[in-house]
């Protein structure tokens, strides 16, 4: 067994890492940590009633490298990379959530805010399994994809060979509401977005330069990402729908099953996917259909588990030499 601690333990993605860790056969959970800790775990969050109970600490990396292997940092972007470079020096493994490690440097400084931990950020591994499964097997350091970038790189991946570049790329994408964390803001705010749905962060969005930087660096060529977020009147879920132009006519269908024949936990359709269908698992449901060189693709996940928890204990078995689906949900939340 692993002894693993989880920093973030009140956030939305803490509890699903919490969730899934309690019922994994090679990790152990000995620290649950947040900003200020907290006297109970369960009075904390109130569904772990009557299954798990601790103290919440207060996070403090040497507690944790006394307490643990491998530490799930489950922070807002910013206070992972404070924290991440500690505990690495301690000789704890580190799957960090945030976008902190995600980027070259110049790209998140451009995006985010000064680097902290410019010591670290190059030798972090971007935790998409089904592009960097090796890579992550060796690294004692995986940052994470954001979750939109994970079901839009999944989709795009396998045709940008076939993608014309002088024309740009539309993906119009839409997330339930626990996308944003537990913090309540007016976009999330009940009133608001309760029977509505709106954009937000149109072409400005910091997932944009994650999507363009991972394409460049798995295909060569420099795409022009047109990336418009929306939000839905949905807890969980989120679904992309990407336009583009290609060079030639192809079998989409037939590209997506060879490409991922290998991958446990993307699934092809031959017809349009939909939220529910992933909600609850770590698969990305993939469509992907060809009219006249025009592509379009459509994929979706749960945004808190295959965009963020779940993906991140995938990225942990591999870290720590398990099987890939070891301990991961594949049974969905339907009807
Ligand atoms: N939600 C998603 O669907 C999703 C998907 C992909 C990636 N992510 C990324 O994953 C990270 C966590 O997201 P989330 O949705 O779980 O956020 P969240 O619900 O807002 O939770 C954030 C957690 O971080 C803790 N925290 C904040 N500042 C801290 C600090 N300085 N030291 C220690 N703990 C601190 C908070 O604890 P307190 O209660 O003490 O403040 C809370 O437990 C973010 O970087 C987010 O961008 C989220």
């Amino acid at each position: 067994m692993i002894d693993v601690a989880i920093v973030g333990a009140s956030g939305y993605t803490g509890l699903e890492l919490i969730k899934i860790l309690l019922q994994h056969p090679g990790f152990n959970i000995t620290c649950v940590a947040t900003s200020e800790g907290a006297p109970s775990l369960a009075g904390m969050h109130p569904a772990l009633t009557g299954i798990i109970d601790m103290p919440v600490a207060k996070a403090d990396a040497d507690e944790i490298a006394q307490k643990a292997q491998l530490a799930f940092l489950a922070l807002p972007h910013k206070a992972s990379m404070g924290f991440a470079g500690q505990l690495l020096e301690k000789g704890i493994r580190v799957v960090d959530l945030s976008a902190d490690y995600r980027l070259a440097l110049e790209t998140y400084e451009a995006h985010y805010c000064p680097h902290e931990d410019k010591a670290h950020i190059a030798e972090a591994v971007y935790g998409l399994p089904e592009l960097y499964r090796d890579e992550i097997a060796g690294s004692r350091l995986v940052a994470n994809p954001g979750c939109y970038p994970t079901a839009t790189l999944l989709g795009l991946l396998p045709f940008t060979r076939y993608i014309d570049e002088r024309f740009p790329i539309f993906i119009d994408a839409k997330s339930g509401v626990s996308g944003a964390g537990k913090k309540c803001t007016h976009n999330t705010h009940f009133v608001t977005i309760n029977e509505n749905i709106f954009p937000y962060n149109p072409l400005m969005h910091r997932h944009q330069p994650e999507i363009g930087e991972k394409l460049h660096l798995q295909s060569g060529k420099s795409f022009d990402i047109n990336f418009v977020p929306h939000l839905l009147p949905l807890t969980r879920g989120e679904m992309i729908d990407t336009y583009c132009l290609l060079k030639e006519e192809i079998d989409p269908i037939a590209i997506l099953e060879a490409y991922y024949k290998d991958a446990p936990f993307v699934r092809i359709f031959d017809r349009p996917v939909d939220i529910k269908s992933p909600s609850g698992t770590n698969f990305c449901d993939i469509y992907a259909k060809c009219v006249d060189r025009k592509l379009y693709i459509n994929s979706a996940i749960d945004n808190i588990l295959r965009g963020a928890s779940s993906q991140a204990v995938v990225n942990a078995n591999l870290m720590c030499g398990f099987e890939e689906g070891l301990g991961i949900p594949t049974i969905a939340y339907v009807p």
